[in-house]
């Protein structure tokens, strides 16, 4: 089954969006198989978006995902790394829908409140960078009624 990364970014976890955001995973139906809180240094915000080093949003993306503690997840379930980026909404609010968790919850796109894996081989990195002592296999009683 597909797996994807999700962080709740430090302002999600400051504005109390943990429980928001758990739910709206859980009620599409996904599977919560990793969860943790975790204050992330310079050089491993870096490794997370190495792909954006060139940017010039890079040095402020790195120091806003530094300066507090983020939540980092595994969800789990059909099409769940495109679907997850559809409850997510874009990239900026600005155009985000409503309805999304950007669309819903945020302004800037510099505080957009969470991240979430853009395809399954990157989902595929970021959780063996996240978590590299692995994760509990365990399958939800309720699947047989969402899949
Ligand atoms: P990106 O990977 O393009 O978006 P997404 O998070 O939707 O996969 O960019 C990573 C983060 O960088 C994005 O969530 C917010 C930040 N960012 C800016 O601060 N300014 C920008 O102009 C862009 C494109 C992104």
């Amino acid at each position: 089954m597909e797996q994807t990364f999700i962080m709740i970014k430090p302002d999600g976890v400051q504005r109390g969006f943990i429980g928001e955001i758990i739910s709206r995973f859980e009620k599409k139906g996904f599977s919560l198989k990793g969860l943790k809180l975790v204050k992330v240094d310079r050089p491993f915000a870096e490794k997370h978006y190495a792909d954006l080093s060139a940017k010039p949003f890079f040095n402020g993306l790195v120091e806003y995902i530094i300066s507090d503690p983020v939540v980092a997840m595994v969800w789990e379930g059909k099409n769940v790394v495109a679907t997850g980026r559809k409850i997510i909404g874009a990239t900026n609010p600005a155009e985000s829908a409503p309805g999304t968790i950007r669309g819903d919850l945020a302004v800037e796109v510099g505080r957009n409140v969470i991240h979430g894996s853009d395809s399954v081989e990157s989902a595929r990195k970021e959780i063996a960078l996240w978590f590299p002592e692995g994760i509990i296999s365990w399958q939800s009683s309720l699947n047989q009624w969402i899949y």
